[in-house]
C-alpha cells in the first residue's frame, strides 16, 4: 500500500491539547480512515460519494469552529490559518469534479492522498500553533 494512503493513527503528536479540537480531529481522521479502507473495495464504491461528502461537510464545520475560536481569542495567525482551510475546501471540490474524466480508482486515490497529506501537515503544524496559543492565553 502506498504510504501516503495509509490510515492516520491518532498518536499523541497529533493532539493540540484543546479538547474540542482534538475531539473533532479524531472524528475527521475516522472519516478519512474509513475512506482509505474503502477506496480499494469496488463494492464500497457506491458508498464513496456519500462518505466523501460527509468528510467535506464535517471538515467545513470543524474549520468554522476553529475559526470561531481564533476570533474569540484574537489569534494573530487567523488570516493565514483560515486561508489554508479555504484553499483545502477549494482544492477538494476541484479534485472531486476532476475525477470523472479519469480512471476512477486512481482519481480517488489521488484525492485521498491529497486529503491525508493535508490533514497530517495541517494538524501537526498549523493547528498545533493554534493550540499553543490557546494554552498560553
Ligand atoms: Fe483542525
Ligand atoms: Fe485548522
Amino acid at each position: 500500500m502506498n504510504d501516503i494512503l495509509s490510515p492516520i493513527e491518532l498518536t499523541p503528536e497529533y493532539l493540540v491539547d484543546v479538547a474540542s479540537i482534538d475531539r473533532e480531529h479524531q472524528f475527521l481522521i475516522g472519516l478519512y480512515n474509513g475512506l482509505v479502507a474503502s477506496v480499494r473495495d469496488s463494492n464500497a464504491r457506491d458508498m464513496w460519494d456519500d462518505a466523501f461528502q460527509k468528510l467535506v461537510a464535517y471538515a467545513d464545520q470543524h474549520f468554522a469552529n476553529e475559526e470561531r475560536l481564533m476570533i474569540e481569542r484574537r489569534f494573530p495567525g487567523y488570516d493565514s490559518h483560515k486561508r489554508q482551510h479555504d484553499n483545502f475546501i477549494q482544492n477538494l471540490h476541484h479534485l472531486a469534479t476532476d475525477r470523472t474524466s479519469q480512471d476512477e480508482k486512481r482519481a480517488l486515490e489521488r484525492l485521498l492522498a491529497f486529503v491525508g497529506q493535508w490533514i497530517r501537515g495541517h494538524i501537526l503544524v498549523t493547528d498545533k500553533q493554534l493550540g499553543e496559543f490557546v494554552k498560553r492565553d
